[in-house]
């Protein structure tokens, strides 16, 4: 998905606002009624319509008529809150050509206003199977489903911690400078993934497979699976410095597949350098294996740090766990319905192109849980909406102390952030 951020410039405060509140009003309506918006926004309900209809030409926002009127963000809408944030923090001036597309993400390469350019990675979860998400409700303990919104943040904020704490424990990691939403900005990789590295000498081949299996075995010793340790997740400068990428699917040495997993990924290396590079280890016997890691295990469990901290942090870390589960599961389940019925596996993108199939199963959801509300008893609305204009309020407050506080001195938070990190980049 092209990331055109060319709107950006023109829209003001109040357009902000308009989309702030729309986000807000996801986080209990699939669609907010304009009525809403108005006070969550704090804005004359006529004033906003003009607001809305300037976010609708940029396609910021989705409207939906026909049961139940409302409105939601669409990505677009997303990607802009969490660019200007970035922009507010000057990291990002300007953004750039799309540089990756991975099955639930976009990477862009964007820059700040000295030049210097970055990776920005935006999470789209459920792109492509988003309906198996909606349908295994089961997974969310009960409290309805999910939205793309939601699991793209988790993956996010799961990501940027996972790179944050390797790279503290100087793993070659890219450096993360700052996360938002559902983006992650990080060091621009010099290199390509190794499914563009065709050739290497002999001696390049030995070495890199030896290191990528001791890499392996060191992230067992810390508590980790990588859990997507393939050529399409290991980056390769010129110069042959590896650097891994990609780890919202990274898993605990203590999830009860984890000896599965790991045999995977070692496999993953195995098979690349038999087929890419014709070569096989004679001692394969000598191979990583699971048991011997969990026996000489670490004591720096860096799995068990990362619980600590998701938790911390109130991220529902689990949810994006089964919501990746059954992704897998129905993208194999796809793989084997096309090879049934003799078609080229084309499951993924034909999902992908059908954004509006699922946004028509999204309204209908959306319709049926509205129904739902319209039943229930009016002393319990009016409860639920004082409620949300109790926490809406509240929230804007804390936004306001917290933008309060940090004005004096945002500016040497900023720079000094900035300097941190070209440094650790250029140590890099
Ligand atoms: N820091 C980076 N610097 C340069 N390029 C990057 C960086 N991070 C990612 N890329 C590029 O973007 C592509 C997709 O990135 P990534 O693997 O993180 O996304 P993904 O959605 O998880 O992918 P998939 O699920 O298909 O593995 C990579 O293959 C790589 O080409
Ligand atoms: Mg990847």
């Amino acid at each position: 998905m092209k990331l055109d951020a060319s709107a950006l410039r023109y829209l003001s405060r109040d357009h902000f606002r308009v989309l702030t509140a729309v986000e807000m009003g996801m986080k209990n309506h699939d669609l907010v009624p304009v009525e809403l918006l108005a006070r969550i926004a704090n804005l004359r309900h006529g004033g906003i319509r003009k607001f809305i209809s300037d976010l609708m030409r940029h396609k910021l926002l989705h409207h939906e008529g026909k049961v139940y009127d409302g409105y939601r963000l669409t990505y677009l809408g997303y990607d802009y809150l969490a660019l200007k944030v970035f922009v507010a923090r000057g990291l990002i001036a300007g953004v750039g050509r799309q540089i990756g597309v991975g099955k639930e993400s976009d990477i862009y390469l964007v820059n700040d206003d000295e030049g210097r350019r970055y990776c920005l990675k935006v999470h789209r979860l459920g792109r492509t199977s988003f309906r198996a998400i909606k349908k295994k409700r089961d997974y969310h303990s009960g409290k309805g489903s999910p939205s793309w919104l939601y699991l793209s943040r988790i993956a996010a904020a799961k990501e940027f911690a996972w790179m944050k704490m390797l790279r503290e424990n100087k793993y070659p990691v890219p450096v993360p400078v700052d996360s938002n939403r559902h983006c992650i900005l990080m060091q621009l990789v010099d290199g390509t993934t190794m499914t563009q590295v065709r050739q290497m000498g002999d001696d390049i081949v030995e070495n890199t497979y030896d290191y990528l299996m001791r890499l392996l075995e060191r992230l067992g010793r810390n508590g980790l699976i990588h859990g997507d340790y393939n050529e399409y997740n290991l980056m390769m400068s010129d110069k042959g410095k590896i650097t891994l990428i990609d780890f919202p699917q990274m898993m605990s040495m203590d999830h009860p597949n984890a000896k599965v997993y790991f045999d995977r990924d070692v496999q993953c290396i195995v098979r690349l350098f038999r087929k890419r590079f014709n070569y096989v280890r004679d001692d394969e016997d000598a191979l990583p294996s699971f048991e011997k890691i969990v026996a000489e295990m670490s004591d720096k469990r860096l799995d068990n740090e990362a619980k600590t901290h998701f938790k911390r942090e109130k991220l529902d870390a689990d949810v994006l766990e089964k919501a990746l589960e059954a992704m897998q599961l129905e993208e194999a389940q796809a793989c084997s319905d096309a090879e049934e019925s003799g078609s080229d596996a084309g499951g993924a993108s034909d999902a992908a192109d059908n954004g509006a199939t699922d946004d028509e199963s999204d309204s209908e959801e959306a319709a049926e849980s509205n129904e739902g509300v319209e039943q229930g008893s009016r002393r319990k609305k009016k409860a639920k909406s004082k409620n949300v204009k109790r926490r809406v309020q509240k929230e804007m407050t804390d936004r306001r102390n917290r933008r309060r506080k940090g004005k004096t001195s945002r500016n040497t938070i900023k720079n000094r952030g900035r300097r941190n990190v070209a440094q650790a980049i250029r140590d890099s």
